[in-house]
């Protein structure tokens, strides 16, 4: 079964909104199997954002994703990488639709509440950053 790596930011985890975050992966009907309320170090930040090393943002990225606790889960199910995707909406809020998490409830590209994986590689990547194995569950949903 597909895996992705989800993660409110800080920005996400001030504003009271992990919960309403959570219920709507919940709702959708994909299974949460690994969560913990985090401090992210630098290194862990640096690694997490390799691919924007060069980009005039880094520096701020990891500034901002270490300014607080993150909330970072791994979900389960059918097509969850996209459709995760789908859910969080344009990482920039202007262009986030309503009804997506960064289109009800984000800002500004920085702060734009949660991070969520792009591919199958991304995903498999994150996860083995954030999570140790057996962090992981692994449990039958019956409904
Ligand atoms: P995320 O999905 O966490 O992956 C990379 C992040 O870079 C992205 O969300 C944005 O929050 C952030 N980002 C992209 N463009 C900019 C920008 N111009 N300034 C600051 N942050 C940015």
């Amino acid at each position: 079964m597909e895996r992705t790596f989800l993660m409110v930011k800080p920005d996400g985890v001030q504003r009271n909104i992990i919960g309403e975050i959570v219920s709507r992966f919940e709702k959708k009907g994909f299974q949460l199997v690994g969560a913990k309320l985090m401090q992210v170090s630098t290194s862990l930040a640096e690694q997490h954002y390799g691919e924007h090393k060069e980009k005039p943002f880094f520096g701020e990225l990891v500034d901002f994703i270490t300014s607080g606790p993150v909330f970072a889960m791994v979900w389960e199910g059918e097509n969850v990488i996209a459709t995760a995707r789908q859910m969080m909406g344009s990482t920039n809020p202007i262009d986030a639709q309503p009804g997506t998490i960064r289109g009800d409830f984000g800002l500004t590209v920085g702060k734009n509440v949660i991070h969520g994986s792009d591919s199958p590689e991304s995903a498999e990547r994150e996860i083995k950053l954030f999570f140790k194995e057996e962090e992981l569950v692994h449990y039958t949903k019956l409904m």
